[in-house]
């Protein structure tokens, strides 16, 4: 870009005429980009198509309200707010939360208590009245659910969030719409043109070509990847659901309507725009179609059309993939740096169960050693639990060098997650389980699957505070690691298990929902009167977190070290700032106490006249004979 005509753009007294500059700066910057992105997708005859793309930006920038385009000119000033120590997130179903918009409005006081700034609210689009994969099945991309309130609510309630300084992101589900989405009612009509927004296909050949490598993302409800529509005569690819029709974007008229779609959506004052399921953009016969290198391309295309319209609205990747391919959904190769800002830590997120699970750390350090840095401007968004499951997303070549058969070891995960082992205090459920190949994922929420549901049940005091400890030192660890660390709606207080979606048709078969738990405002208003467990976690975290906003060294400025030491059992890794600041996070995940050898602390800066300054409890510490005891689960954040 050019940064003097932007500089003196961002310095202006920005009237009205000067807003629109900022169109015309951005279009220049990334005009080539663009081009070569769309005619490398959709090939080189497609003028026409690159022509009515051209015009249609300044129109959709002309939408965008007037404080939306100020605030874009001011975050272009400010630089990367996303990696701000002061971003904290929260996860939550508004529905479930507090009612509506209008009861989340009620209760922004609750998350400013808390300490955090950044809300993911899970769809709130039209959906279908019966299935809808918790509204990831969406009726129209731009339309509030009346369950959730209107268009009117929601302005009201970004408007108290600017005001408030906190941030929101809504979901793009950009890889397909419901069965019931107008394109897909036109499409059942017998319409040709929308039956192009799909793969629709009149004959089995083309699908059952595409099925011989395909996987299957939900194989016990929704086996195969296509759905025969009798209105239509045609197979229609559906990748996730039966319901949920995968867009075509072989088509630009249909990347030409979401990217309209898209826009409506950052125009209604979303900060970041959450990118479901990208990595299943496009497909290709004779491949699994996921992470695609024209998937890739897509997502540029988007960001950078979003750049020129919209330049304050930043993208989240949901790809829930193999940890070597996440990191790509920054941007590299061809799209390099220009995919979204930031990515979900579904790696980081697996392999702390993981380490739960076996007590080990060795799995996290060879994985963390062997993804490749992600780039200076990217982060993460660092999470324990979220809606969906649990995937052993783990590299079975690493699993091998420890001397684990993958297989057997993946089984030892189901097994202890899934209540199959008498011992293990995790009380969770299996998701999507396949007897033939022994494959499956893991549900539950965080505190039942570390262990606070069965020590309650059993009224085992040693188990509560063991399981307490265990909640607070994952989220220490999401804390601390680097990214936007974002909490799933109550955790915070140490929400079990909720069985009562075994009564409700249309959830029952999806144990995902075992884990979307109503907000317990209950729990919640006895927090100040009694000490219980949920009022540890609660007031342990609020802690944490205000810590963490105290300190610049949490800011992600890919400080990140990542220190061996020696014993198995032991997490220690170092963040350091800018400012030559620094702190060094250690956690044990053993149940019983480990020892550190206090040479390394020393080696490392930490230890002074044998003692050690520890933030959380705002103490010094000695060694005890030349050693560190950590205790079982324990966090420390130890600061020089
Ligand atoms: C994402 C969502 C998940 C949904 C899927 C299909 O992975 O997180 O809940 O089922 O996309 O939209």
């Amino acid at each position: 870009m050019n940064q003097a005509a932007l500089h003196k753009l961002i310095s202006s007294r920005k009237k009205k005429k000067d807003l629109n500059d900022l169109f015309e700066l951005r279009l220049a910057t990334n005009l080539t980009l663009i081009k070569d992105l769309f005619f490398s997708i959709y090939g080189k005859n497609r003028n026409t198509e690159f022509a009515a793309l051209l015009q249609k930006l300044p129109k959709l920038f002309d939408k965008r309200p007037e404080y939306l385009k100020r605030q874009d000119i001011h975050r272009l000033g400010i630089g990367n707010w996303y990696q701000s120590e002061q971003m904290m997130g929260m996860q939550l179903y508004v529905d479930h939360f507090n009612k509506d918009l209008k009861g989340l409005q009620d209760k922004l006081g609750y998350f400013e208590d808390l300490g955090i700034n950044f809300l993911h609210l899970m769809p709130i689009t039209e959906r279908p009245k019966g299935e809808n994969d918790g509204g990831y099945a969406v009726n129209n991309y731009t339309a509030i659910a009346k369950k959730y309130g209107s268009k009117k609510d929601l302005a009201s309630l970004t408007q108290q969030m600017r005001a408030k300084k906190m941030y929101l992101m809504l979901d793009f589900v950009v890889n397909h719409t419901s069965d019931e989405h107008a394109w897909a009612k036109k499409a059942k009509s017998g319409n040709t043109r929308y039956q192009d927004y799909y793969y629709t296909y009149a004959e089995r050949d083309v699908p059952d070509a595409f099925e011989k490598n395909l996987p299957e993302v939900f194989p016990e409800t929704s086996p195969g990847n296509f759905t025969y529509i009798p209105e239509m005569e045609k197979w229609v690819m559906t990748v996730f659901n039966t319901y949920q029709w995968d867009l075509n974007y072989t088509n630009p008229e249909v990347f030409m309507a979401m990217l309209v779609n898209l826009v409506e959506l950052s125009n209604m004052g979303v900060d970041v725009v959450r990118f479901d399921a990208l990595a299943f953009l496009w497909k290709k016969m004779g491949t699994v179609s996921q992470n695609l290198p024209e998937a890739h391309a897509i997502i540029a295309l988007f960001r950078m059309c979003l750049q020129v319209v919209a330049p304050g609205t930043i993208l989240l990747a949901e790809a829930i993939v193999a940890p070597k391919e996440i990191i790509n959904y920054f941007g590299t190769g061809p799209t390099k740096g220009n995919e979204c800002e930031v990515a979900y830590n579904a790696s980081l997120m697996s392999l702390l169960w993981n380490s739960i699970a076996t007590k080990k750390t060795a799995l996290l350090y060879k994985s963390l050693i062997d993804i490749p840095n992600k780039p200076n401007d990217a982060t993460w968004i660092n999470y324990i639990r979220c809606h969906d499951d649990i995937g052993l997303g783990l590299d079975d070549r690493l699993i091998q060098e420890l001397g684990w058969n993958p297989k057997g070891h993946r089984k030892f995960l189901l097994d202890y997650y899934c209540q199959r082992l008498d011992w293990s205090p995790a009380k969770g459920m299996l998701f999507m389980h396949n007897p033939k190949t022994g494959d499956g994922r893991i549900t539950g929420s965080a505190a039942s699957l570390l262990g606070l549901e069965k020590a309650l049940l059993t009224k085992n005091k040693t188990e509560i505070d063991q399981s307490v400890a265990k909640i607070i030192m994952l989220h220490g660890i999401i804390l601390a690691f680097g990214g936007i660390p974002l909490i799933y709606a109550g955790d915070e207080i140490g929400t079990l298990n909720d069985y009562s979606f075994l009564n409700e048709d249309g959830k029952k078969e999806d144990s995902r929902w075992v884990n979307r738990p109503k907000q317990d405002w209950d729990v919640i208003k006895a927090l100040k009167k009694k000490k219980s467990p949920q009022q540890r976690i609660h007031d342990t975290l609020k802690m944490l977190i205000a810590i963490r906003k105290k300190n610049p060294v949490f800011a992600d400025h890919s400080n990140f070290t990542l220190h061996h030491t020696g014993n198995q059992h032991i997490l220690l890794f170092e963040r350091t700032s800018k400012s030559k600041k620094s702190v060094l996070v250690l956690c044990n995940f053993d149940d019983n106490p480990q020892v550190l050898d206090g040479s390394l602390l020393s080696k490392l800066g930490y230890l002074k006249n044998q003692e050690f300054h520890e933030m959380i409890t705002a103490t010094n510490n000695k060694l005890n004979s030349g050693f560190l005891e950590v205790k079982p689960y324990q966090l420390l954040w130890l600061q020089k």
